[in-house]
C-alpha cells in the first residue's frame, strides 16, 4: 500500500506540499482543565498531532500542553456561528492566541452549514490566512461532495483534508472515493465509533485472532484504508493502546468482513446536508 504509515510518527503527504501525522489525539469532550495534562501525556507516549476546535473550549489547554513542542501538529476549526469572511479571520486570531501559536498547522471549517450559505466566504477567509502564512494548510470537515465541488469551483483551491464521521458502522466509501479523485486526504472523526462499535462481535473476533484490542483493530482498519485517525481518550493506557498499531496487519478477509458492518443508518452525528445544533 503506497504511503502506508510504518510507525506512530509517520506523516501523510497533503495536496499543498505539507505533511501531517496519520494519527492524532482528539480532544472533543476532554475537560478544559485536564486538557494540558492529557496533551503532555500524549506527547510522552509518541503522539505528534492534536485535533481541537473552537467548539471544544479547550484550545487554551491544548496550547499549554504544546508549549515547548513547536513540532507538534495542531488542528483547530472555525465554529458555525463564526462563519463569514471577517468573522472567520477574527475567530482564527482568537484560536491562534489561545493555542499560543503564530502559525497553526491545519485550520478547518467545522461544518458547511449549507442553510447559512456562508461556507464559500468562510473558505475564502481560510485561503487568505494561508496566503498570510498564519496557517500551513487549510481544509474542511463534514463537507459533502456538492459542498466540496462548490468551494473548488468558486476558488480553485482544493482542501487538503475533509474530516468526516467514519467508523465500521458508517464507512463513507463513496465520499472517500471522491476525495481520492480530487486529491483530498480523508480524516476520520469518531474513528472508534464510541461504545457500540467497540463491542461488536465481529470486531471482537478479529481482535482475538490478532491478539489486539477491538480499538486497535478498528484504527488499523482506518489506516489500511489510508484514512487519517484522531481517536480521543483521556486515559493514558488507552492513549498508548491507540498508537500501538504497527505489529500486526489485517488480512484482505478481515478487511472484507469489516466492510460488511456498514449500515445505511449507522451515522451517529448530524447529517452534513442539514445539521441541527442546539
Ligand atoms: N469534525 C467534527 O465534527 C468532529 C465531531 C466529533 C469528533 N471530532 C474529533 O474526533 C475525535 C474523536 O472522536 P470522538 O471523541 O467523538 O470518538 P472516538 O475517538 O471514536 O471515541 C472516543 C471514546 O472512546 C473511548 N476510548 C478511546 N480509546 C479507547 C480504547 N482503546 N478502548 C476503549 N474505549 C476507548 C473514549 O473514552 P475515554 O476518553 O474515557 O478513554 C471515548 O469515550 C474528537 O475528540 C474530535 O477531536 C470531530
Amino acid at each position: 500500500m503506497s504511503g502506508f504509515p510504518k510507525d506512530a510518527a509517520a506523516r501523510v503527504q497533503l495536496n499543498d506540499g505539507q505533511t501531517m501525522p496519520w494519527i492524532g489525539l482528539g480532544v472533543w469532550q476532554t475537560p478544559p482543565d485536564e486538557t494540558a495534562d492529557v496533551v503532555r501525556t500524549a506527547i510522552e507516549l509518541g503522539y505528534r498531532a492534536v485535533d481541537t476546535a473552537r467548539l471544544y473550549h479547550n484550545e487554551a489547554g491544548v496550547g499549554e500542553g504544546l508549549l515547548d513542542h513547536p513540532d507538534m501538529f495542531v488542528t483547530t476549526k472555525v465554529w458555525n456561528d463564526e462563519q463569514g469572511y471577517d468573522s472567520t479571520l477574527r475567530a482564527f486570531d482568537e484560536s491562534a492566541r489561545l493555542l499560543q501559536r503564530d502559525v497553526v498547522d491545519l485550520y478547518l471549517i467545522h461544518w458547511a452549514m449549507p442553510q447559512q450559505g456562508l461556507y464559500v466566504e468562510t473558505w475564502k477567509a481560510l485561503i487568505e490566512l494561508k496566503k498570510q502564512g498564519r496557517v500551513r494548510s487549510i481544509g474542511v470537515s463534514n463537507f459533502e461532495k456538492d459542498h466540496l465541488q462548490k468551494i473548488i469551483d468558486e476558488t480553485g483551491v482544493v482542501p487538503v483534508v475533509n474530516q468526516i464521521e467514519i467508523h465500521p458502522f458508517f464507512q463513507q466509501e463513496e465520499l472517500r472515493r471522491f476525495h481520492k479523485s480530487v486529491g483530498i486526504q480523508t480524516e476520520a472523526w469518531r474513528p472508534l465509533g464510541k461504545g457500540t462499535v467497540l463491542k461488536d462481535e465481529l470486531i471482537a473476533g478479529i481482535a482475538r485472532k490478532h491478539g489486539k484490542s477491538p480499538a486497535q483493530v478498528i484504527l488499523r482498519w482506518h489506516l489500511q484504508n489510508e484514512v487519517v485517525v484522531i481517536p480521543k481518550s483521556v486515559h493514558r493506557e488507552r492513549m498508548a493502546e491507540n498508537l500501538d498499531l504497527f505489529d500486526f496487519a489485517l488480512s484482505e478477509q478481515d478487511m472484507a468482513e469489516i466492510a460488511t458492518l456498514h449500515r445505511a443508518d449507522g451515522r451517529m452525528g448530524e447529517n452534513p446536508a442539514h445539521p441541527v445544533f442546539d
